[in-house]
């Protein structure tokens, strides 16, 4: 009896383990590491086509690109067709033939990813999948589709008219169960990328409604200010990402033309200690070899897929001048030294705020020269030029 009791208070904790631990990925093993790949938007915008695609494609395999881990190529907003008269979501005459396209892309070793909104329309006024969400996960599905970004917008109308933000935010929540519901049940592992700007503070419960990654922030546009805003507005997040559920910060403007090469490689190397899906966002047929240099970096890329899956922090702070480290599953720490400022100047690391004794013996990596630096002990310091960074692994 007393063994029976004993055992029914232990399936009573285990029970109440499951029931409390946040509702995971669509299907184990999905997005076990921050998604990387390439998305339409902010290079195209509306001027996106199957060519286009099928062309991104092609130089995300020439341009080595898929060999540095970048999987899947994402077709955003603005393909959406017409309803048929049973409700079925066709592609417009950009897309002729979206199974096509998908099966070339899977041809390539790659993945396709596609956007739809829970509202009736999208940001760009077209098509959304209110009152069609299991109708369109059974369409993306059959046409081999691995990937789609939910992005709240034409479903700001109803919750405006709630009446109160309470109301406001269950709408919102249960169209991303829904849709989370309906891709589960097609069967097909599809990665569920929430975007709806980072509001109602989405990392506490974007993971519970099937989020493998969420939007923290609104868009981000190819300039340092943006780029800075939304990248260094990440302090405070790390604890709400991991294998299976990211903390998305937007995807990347390097080489869009509006960053410096110091200011796309600070760009690169935060998303990177973020833990943050890497997403490309410009024309791979058209990569400065600097660009790729940096697009396609493996060392920061290895620190982004590190599979302990553990956001990087902000460690320290003094001014224009930031420290970040991120815990690898080695035990060693990928560090960042960044001058958010206008003149150069040098900034220093205590092994200490790296969560390590004082007198430990550290190796130092710089992971953009591809150099090895040599043992420090204690701390590490190094110049930054303006808007630039430092990127060091640190291994005791
Ligand atoms: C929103 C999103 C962007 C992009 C556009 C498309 O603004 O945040 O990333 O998808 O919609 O219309």
């Amino acid at each position: 009896m007393r063994f029976l009791r004993g055992f029914n208070s232990l399936l009573l904790v285990s029970l109440s383990i499951v029931l409390a631990s946040p509702v995971r990925a669509q299907a184990t093993g999905i997005a076990a590491t921050p998604p990387m790949g390439w998305n339409s938007w902010n290079h195209f915008h509306n001027k996106v086509d199957d060519a286009t695609i099928r062309a991104q494609a092609e130089a995300m395999v020439s341009s080595g690109m898929r060999d540095a881990g970048y999987t899947y190529v994402n077709i955003d907003d603005t393909w959406e067709g017409e309803r048929d008269g049973t409700g079925v979501i066709h592609s417009n005459s950009k897309f002729p033939d979206m199974k096509a396209l998908a099966d070339f892309v899977h041809s390539k070793g790659l993945k396709i990813g596609i956007y739809s909104s829970p509202g009736p329309k999208t940001c760009a006024k077209y098509e959304g999948s209110y009152g069609h969400e299991l109708q369109d996960a059974q369409t993306y599905a059959a046409w081999g589709i691995d990937y789609l970004k939910y992005d709240l917008c034409g479903l700001r109308e109803q919750m405006k008219a709630a009446p109160s933000p309470e109301a406001a935010h269950k709408i919102m929540v249960d169209a991303y169960i829904k849709m989370r519901d309906a891709l589960r049940s097609t069967g097909r592992p599809i990665v569920y990328s929430l975007c709806q700007y980072g509001n109602d503070a989405v990392w506490e419960w974007g993971a519970n409604v099937g989020g493998n990654l969420w939007r923290t922030t609104g868009d981000i546009n190819d300039h340092y200010a943006s780029m800075e805003a939304i990248g260094f507005g990440q302090a405070g997040l790390a604890r709400f990402a991991g294998p299976g559920h990211w903390n998305d910060p937007d995807m990347l403007e390097v080489g869009n033309g509006g960053l410096t090469e110091t200011e796309s490689r600070s760009h690169f190397s935060l998303w990177a200690i973020l833990a943050a899906p890497l997403i490309a966002g410009n024309d791979l047929r058209d990569m400065r070899p600097e660009i790729h240099d940096i697009l396609a970096n493996k060392e920061v890329i290895a620190v982004d897929q590190d599979t302990l899956g553990r956001q990087g922090r902000r460690v320290w702070k003094n001014g224009d001048l930031e420290v970040w480290s991120k815990q690898m599953k080695d035990g060693s720490r990928a560090v960042i030294l960044l001058n958010r400022g206008s003149a150069e100047q040098e900034i220093n690391v205590n092994w200490e705020d790296l969560g390590y004794p004082t007198h430990f013996n550290a190796d130092v990596r710089d992971l953009w020269q591809h150099k090895y630096l040599g043992k420090f002990t204690g701390k590490f310091s190094a110049p930054v030029v303006s808007h630039g960074v430092v990127m060091v692994a640190v291994r005791p």
